[in-house]
């Protein structure tokens, strides 16, 4: 039972427990978290300042989130309370299982030791569903070519192909927006990868592909002349049986 409930655990980590983490010490910082996972935010450095506010939202219409002074920080927003941290030694700020509204402008102002503003600084935080894992699939057209497509889930992913370790080039991939199905020319073989990515994380699914066979039209061709010259064989054969047959009967007959 334990080891059950162990695995359970780990492959929760596994599809929920993305880490991601981001350097905020800049105005203007843009930071990207996974919806479900852990969001890293390093606000400042441990030194130069007093006391520190952290908001959420834009000016004139934010909430207080994080309040430190001196070595004591305390969390202002009971809303999220249970979700973050605040890692006084270094200045980041955690947030745990992020959700979509936690996306926004935030805000950081920074006290000097007579409790003058000493910094001010915002970031955008971005949350958003990481890619699943590709799936491929692929499926040949009536000229011996392929078409393979390439799926995953997760927030504006972005596709981009190999074979045998050689990008794909533009004039091999479909045109149009569509960058996630590629047509391969005939005759292609080889290990073919498609890379997903998106802000949060990147994955990668390969398979060996055969090309597909010739034209579909010439293999019609051929079972219908393989067809034909049976249908031949089978007429001449039995003609040949009857007229042995009944040709001796006939001279019987005669006599
Ligand atoms: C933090 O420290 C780094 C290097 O030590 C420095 O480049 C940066 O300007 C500092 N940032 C702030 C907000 O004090
Ligand atoms: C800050 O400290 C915490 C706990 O010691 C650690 O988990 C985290 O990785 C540190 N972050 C940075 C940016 O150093
Ligand atoms: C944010 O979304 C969660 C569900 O994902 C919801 O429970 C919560 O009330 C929302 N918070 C705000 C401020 O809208």
């Amino acid at each position: 039972m334990e080891a059950v409930l162990g695995l359970l655990v780990i492959s929760a980590g596994v599809s929920h427990g993305l880490e991601t983490s981001c350097d905020a010490r800049e105005d203007g910082s843009q930071c990207y978290g996974a919806l479900g996972g852990t969001v890293y935010l390093q606000l400042t450095n441990i030194t130069g300042y007093n006391e520190l506010s952290f908001y959420k939202g834009p000016t004139g219409a934010r909430t207080e989130i994080l309040k430190m002074r001196m070595d004591k920080w305390l969390i202002k927003d009971t809303t999220i309370e249970d979700r973050v941290h605040f890692f006084i030694n270094n200045g980041t700020f955690r947030l745990n299982n992020p959700r979509r509204n936690d996306s926004g402008e935030y805000l950081l102002q920074e006290f000097n030791s007579v409790g003058k503003l000493s910094g001010i600084r915002g970031l955008q935080l971005f949350i958003e569903a990481p890619v699943s894992s590709p799936q491929l699939s692929s499926e040949c057209l009536s000229h011996g070519e392929m078409k393979v497509s390439c799926s995953s889930e997760g927030d504006g992913p972005q596709y981009s192909w190999t074979l045998d370790g050689q990008t794909l080039r533009d004039t091999e991939t479909s045109p149009g927006e569509e960058t996630n199905t590629i047509t391969l020319k005939k005759d292609l073989s080889g290990d073919l990868t498609c890379t997903v990515r998106n802000n949060i994380n990147s994955d990668t699914v390969s398979r060996r592909i055969v090309h597909c066979p010739g034209p579909v039209f010439n293999v019609f061709v051929y079972f219908q002349l393989a067809e034909v010259f049976i249908l031949l064989t089978i007429c001449l054969g039995s003609y040949c049986f009857y007229k042995k047959k009944t040709c001796p009967q006939e001279q019987d007959d005669g006599e």
